[in-house]
């Protein structure tokens, strides 16, 4: 989970944190009840005249420098446990086999001992030539995250790429949540100049508005993911984490919470209108057809979180499975609207109805 409290000093105090941020998402429902993506409100044009083979299609795309074999980056997720090893050992060999990203979770945890680095980096380890994003959080940021700590955060994995992920959602409703973020903008304009790998900032399941990607271009960021609401629920997560702890009033207000956010492909459709980066879709994607969409709307890269996690937390296999099927959607998709390649998807035609439609206008 996004780690954004103060680092305990005991380690299994840490670890126990880390184990229900993975244990709530895996044997909980916290996923968004009363919203949605809003991707079902995109619908593509059907090509009956596609002009090309199936087996034809090209999958690779190119971000951020890298060369990847399809636009698929496995969501920042977890680290700082024996589970935390397992899984991310296999979404790192699943990165390797598949050519596809993969980000970490919050790693300030990992900055403690070096057994704690060891289930972040088991991750380099099985994915030698993958693209892999270090990840911190903006709250820790404007606590006060030295740039030298962020060094060693890249350096742990080798990371291609930093991640800040934006959480004050969960920070409000985490019974030790520290809801304060100012100053976080200019840390993040500090952290660019600073780092020599690319800055990218997330949410983590709330959306970016239009307002916020103006600043974070001006600050500087490569990309933004745009992790809006309609998937994993860290309001959710933290309500029942709540629960646990008896804590009430929060329980209630990720109760009231649960929902709050820009749904996905609206969030999507504003940022990518406002600014020119290059953009990450992510928050609720579960499949193939979900992320050709995404890039239709014009995102370079999609990403997904819990269903790469409930796969990679049944085996090996599931997960492979889980990700042929998921690029099996694509190309599928692909067949249909006749794109042979993602720079061609990313120009075809698509059109926005409903409550989509209604909140961005037509497109
Ligand atoms: C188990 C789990 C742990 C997560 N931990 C982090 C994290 O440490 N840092 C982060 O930036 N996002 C974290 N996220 C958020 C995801 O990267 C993603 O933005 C969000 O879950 C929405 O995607 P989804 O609906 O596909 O799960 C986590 C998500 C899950 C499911």
């Amino acid at each position: 989970m996004p780690d954004t409290s103060e680092v305990p000093s005991d380690i299994e105090v840490i670890k126990q944190r880390k184990k229900d941020g993975i244990e709530i998402p895996l044997n909980k429902d916290v996923q968004a009840r009363a919203t949605s993506t809003y991707l079902e409100y995109v619908k593509l044009v059907h090509n009956a005249l596609p002009e090309i083979d199936y087996d034809d299609i090209d999958l690779s795309t190119t971000f951020l420098g890298h060369r990847f074999s399809a636009p698929l980056i496995i969501d920042s997720m977890t680290g700082g446990t024996d589970e935390a090893t397992v899984i991310n050992g296999r979404l790192g060999e699943l990165a390797q086999k598949y050519g596809l990203g993969m980000g970490l979770g919050s790693q300030r945890a990992g900055l403690k001992s070096e057994e704690l680095a060891a289930t972040y980096s088991i991750a380099r380890k099985n994915a030698p030539g993958a693209f892999l994003i270090a990840n911190i959080g903006g709250a820790q940021l404007a606590k006060g995250l030295t740039i030298d700590e962020a060094r060693k955060i890249v350096k742990m994995i080798g990371a291609n790429a930093l991640v800040v992920h934006l959480n004050p959602l969960q920070e409000l409703v985490q019974p030790e949540g520290e809801p304060r973020y100012r100053g976080v903008l200019d840390k993040i304009s500090e952290l660019v100049k600073s780092m020599d790998v690319p800055v990218i900032v997330k949410e983590v399941g709330a959306g970016i508005s239009r307002e916020a990607a103006i600043r974070l271009e001006m600050a500087g960021v490569s990309a933004i993911n745009v992790a809006g609401a309609g998937g994993t629920s860290w309001a959710g997560v933290e309500k029942l984490r709540a629960d646990m702890v008896k804590d009430r009033a929060k329980a209630r207000l990720g109760e009231v919470f649960w929902d709050w956010g820009i749904p996905t492909a609206a969030s999507l459709v504003q940022v990518r209108r406002a600014v020119k980066l290059p953009l990450i879709a992510s928050g609720g994607l579960r499949n193939g057809l979900e992320v050709a969409k995404c890039v239709a709307l014009g995102a370079s890269m999609a990403a997904m979180a819990y269903p790469f996690l409930k796969a990679a937390a049944k085996s090996k296999e599931s997960l492979f499975e889980f990700a042929d099927t998921v690029l099996a959607e694509l190309k599928s998709t692909m067949f249909l609207v006749g794109a042979q390649n993602v720079r061609s998807l990313a120009s075809s035609r698509y059109i926005l109805t409903g409550p989509l439609a209604e909140e961005v206008g037509r497109g």
